[in-house]
């Protein structure tokens, strides 16, 4: 990845801070400052199946993730934390309680709205990158772009390659990159579109650590520096204390929280986890 003297960042706007006024709910918090609400849930619940094999993924969960920050989710496998992020994300729906993004209540939109917004409002990182096979790195990035009609700020998609240090693999096809340009693409994806929030699902699970370090410190530069909000699931407490903010699932429960994270303090938490 390159980082430069002089960050490609600091020439590129702030995206949170300019595009999300009118879909986002001001609150205020403790102190009175006005925040703005980038994704939410109130008493979020799913249940899978019926009957015996009923199994409650979502357990009452209300939560709110602020604009402009990193989020990281923790919990034992199981505790519902992709639930959550697929949920809010719009690609799964509740079983009770509401998700938003922004203002947006999601089980208020038509299927067609709520491909819109999932468009572009919505990155999506998956584990396992979920890239196109047929179509080159550069293909993959604009692919959501181009889907929706859309060239898309040709300024900003040569930001983000250059930051994710894509630019000599753009020709790649998926196959042909490693396990960490592939992640770095499907960054690189989610960010082109300059969406209200980013859902990470373990983005670094599959990467050595080295390489996952990259991926983290950009997607920590992409909230301080551009003001994209992030959400990130990851079972690494050093991964975890790349956000600001920890939320801890278990049982479909919310069962703690913590702000300003560092790994020892991440790790001590996890251990009554018994993780
Ligand atoms: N499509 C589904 N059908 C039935 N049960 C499901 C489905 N998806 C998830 N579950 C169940 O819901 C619960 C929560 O699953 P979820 O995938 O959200 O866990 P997770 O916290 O992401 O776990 P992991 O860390 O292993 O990825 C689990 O008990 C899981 O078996
Ligand atoms: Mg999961």
């Amino acid at each position: 990845m390159t980082i430069e003297a002089h960050s490609p960042f600091e020439h590129a706007g702030a995206p949170g801070a300019t595009t999300s006024t009118t879909t986002s709910t001001t609150t205020r918090t403790t102190t009175g400052a006005p925040q703005q609400v980038a994704a939410s849930t109130s008493d979020a619940s799913k249940i899978y199946g019926k009957g015996d094999s009923e199994v409650r993924a979502l357990d009452g969960v209300t939560v709110s993730f602020e604009a402009g920050r990193f989020t990281a989710i923790m919990g034992p496998s199981g505790s519902g934390k992709s639930t959550l992020m697929h949920c809010l994300a719009g690609l799964d729906s509740l079983t009770g309680g509401t998700a938003s993004i922004g203002a947006t209540q999601l089980d208020t939109l038509g299927d067609k709205q709520l491909t819109e917004l999932r468009r572009t409002q919505v990155g999506f990182i998956f584990q396992a990158y979920n890239l196109v096979p047929t179509l080159t790195a550069l293909e993959n990035i604009t692919l959501p772009l181009l889907l929706g009609g859309q060239k898309g700020d040709q300024k900003w998609i040569d930001t983000v390659i250059d930051t994710v240090g894509l630019r000599d693999r753009l020709k790649h096809r998926p196959s042909e990159l490693s396990g960490g340009q592939q992640q770095r693409v499907a960054v690189a994806r989610a960010l082109a579109s300059r969406p209200t929030i980013i859902f990470a699902d373990e983005p670094t699970g599959n990467l050595d650590s080295r390489t996952g370090a990259e991926i983290l410190d950009f997607m920590r530069r992409a909230v301080r520096e551009l003001g994209q909000t992030i959400v990130m699931v990851t079972h690494d407490a050093n991964a975890a204390s790349y956000a600001d903010r920890v939320i801890f699932l278990a049982d479909g429960r919310i069962v703690d929280e913590m702000a300003d994270p560092t790994a020892e303090r991440v790790l001590d938490r996890m251990k009554r986890f018994g993780e």
